[in-house]
């Protein structure tokens, strides 16, 4: 079977530029991307191709090369279903916020409601893809949806989990290390799977194309985050370590990471991963593991949150003990606020529980992100419910210029590791400052000696003082 038109539901920070990568590569394709947000929709189809909504380097140009040829963005949920040979599920799965399982399950709401709208609408046959990363045997609860409430036509349902990171998401697409299709042990099953692999064989060489059964592909996507945030938990475990001892949790990364079995990749200590994925990934891990009952790897699991949620509070702890043991009425620049360097995402940031932590000390809290907005910080906090919204408004300002922030600061904080942060004066900034000036690097980001030479007081992490 030949896919001629694919409809991807939601275009977030998965379907927007997967999406894209599709069109860009397989022109013989219409994608029709939609989604129920009025202004996520106007944002994509913006005329300045630079304000689409999702900031990732190499999108904005792609997008501009396929829009309106190949590829479409649009509300119009039914069309584009209607339409569609195969139709890519790639909604938001949250943490459960109620009801059974909350704090721990998936939400999959969202899921379901474009199940039971696919069900309602399609009047040929389609092949339905997971692409939104979900509790292994969710395409069981799907296909009975869909066989139960549709209008007789066949559906085959595969999962293809996205396996790119935000700020290089185009590159990755690109040259993924593998793309992961489940399908069902079916003629129909193995058609449907086959069809998707010919969709990515347009690009990727058909060796990193892995096929695998159903349940395999939805459990290898929740287990490889959960492996990933593994490491940096264990890097970060080792961080607090090496502040005690006088290692330096740098020179021990590079030693561990040189031996070819483990790698050098994801051990870069930090203030705390943030994202998504890892923390929604891990507890939804760990709930099927607690509701077969397998409460031994359901610990195991959770212990990379534990040591996560530790890493972000002992840093803040770090700031208020250095500080005299006071922060309040002190002003602190926090710099950086999205998750990661290079993206505009700033879903379960560090800098959100380490603001948060200073704002509870009654510290004036400034920030300063090149890429997020002030709405997007403010909302971030409120959603914590810690404080009123006025409350935040008042003791957290968001500056767009990185010398009004530190700007008769006692303190300032690096929690993203943004690059124009490793290129500011410092010598600028340091005059700037009240004195004694701190400097809490969370990224291990910057020159520390230089730091010093020019009178900074460095805390880093995974270095002792
Ligand atoms: P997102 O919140 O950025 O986008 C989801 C979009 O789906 C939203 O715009 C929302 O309005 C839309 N939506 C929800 N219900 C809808 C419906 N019924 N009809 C139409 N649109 C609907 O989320 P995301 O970051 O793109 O993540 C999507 C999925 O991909 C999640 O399951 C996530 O775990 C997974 N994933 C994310 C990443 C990542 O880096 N963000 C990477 C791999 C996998
Ligand atoms: C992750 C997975 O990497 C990706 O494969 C999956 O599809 C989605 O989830 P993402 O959350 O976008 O991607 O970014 P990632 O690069 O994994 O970083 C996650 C968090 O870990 C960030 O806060 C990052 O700063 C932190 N991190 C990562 C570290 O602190 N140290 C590291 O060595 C690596």
């Amino acid at each position: 079977m030949k896919i001629k038109n694919i409809c991807c539901i939601g275009a977030g920070y998965v379907g927007g530029p997967t999406m894209t990568m599709i069109a860009a590569k397989c022109p013989h394709i219409k994608v029709n991307v939609v989604d129920i947000n009025n202004d996520r929709i106007a944002l994509w189809n913006d005329s300045n191709v630079d304000n689409i909504p999702i900031y990732e380097p190499g999108l904005s140009e792609l997008v501009g090369q396929t829009r309106g040829k190949n590829l479409f963005f649009s509300t119009d949920v039914n069309a584009a279903i209607h339409q569609a040979d195969m139709i890519f599920i790639s909604v938001n799965t949250p943490t459960k916020t109620y009801g059974v399982g909350k704090g721990m399950a998936a939400d999959l709401k969202y899921i379901e409601l474009c199940a039971r709208q696919i069900a309602a609408v399609a009047t040929s046959d389609k092949i339905i893809v997971e692409k939104s990363t979900l509790p292994v045997r969710t395409a069981e609860a799907l296909r009975s949806i869909l066989d139960n409430t549709g209008n007789g036509v066949n559906f085959d349902i595969l999962s293809n989990p996205e396996f790119l990171a935000e700020g290089t998401a185009v590159t990755d697409l690109l040259n993924p290390d593998r793309v992961l299709i489940g399908g069902e042990d079916s003629d129909r099953g193995r058609a449907a799977q086959q069809a998707l692999v010919d969709v990515y064989a347009n690009w990727v060489p058909k060796k990193q194309i892995l096929t695998t059964n159903v349940w395999s592909s939805e459990l290898s996507k929740l287990t490889a985050n959960a492996f990933l945030a593994q490491r940096v938990s264990s890097i970060n475990a080792l961080s607090e370590l090496c502040e005690v001892t006088e290692a330096d949790v740098n020179e021990v990364a590079r030693a561990i990471g040189s031996d070819s079995r483990i790698g050098s990749k994801f051990l870069k200590a930090s203030v705390g991963f943030g994202g998504s994925c890892f923390q929604k990934d891990i507890l939804n891990l760990v709930y099927i593991a607690q509701t077969y009952g397998l409460n031994e790897v359901a610990d195991y699991w959770e212990q990379v949150i534990i040591m996560n949620d530790h890493q972000k509070r002992r840093f803040a702890k770090k700031i208020v003990k250095t500080l005299f043991n006071t922060v309040s009425g002190k002003k602190i620049a926090l710099m950086g606020w999205a998750f990661k360097k290079d993206t505009n995402d700033t879903r379960e940031s560090a800098s959100i529980y380490v603001a948060d932590y200073l704002l509870n000390e009654q510290a004036e809290v400034v920030v300063y992100d090149p890429k997020v907005t002030s709405e997007q910080i403010y909302s971030d906090l409120d959603y914590l419910g810690t404080r009123s919204h006025e409350e935040n408004r008042r003791l957290l300002k968001v500056v767009k210029n990185p010398l009004e922030a530190v700007h008769k600061a006692h303190a300032a904080a690096i929690l993203t590791e943004w690059d124009e942060f490793k290129h500011f004066d410092w010598e600028i900034i340091y005059n700037n400052m009240l004195k004694p000036a701190f400097l809490f690097d969370g990224r291990i980001l910057l020159n520390h000696n230089e730091l010093e030479d020019i009178g900074f007081n460095v805390y880093t992490i995974g270095r002792g003082e």
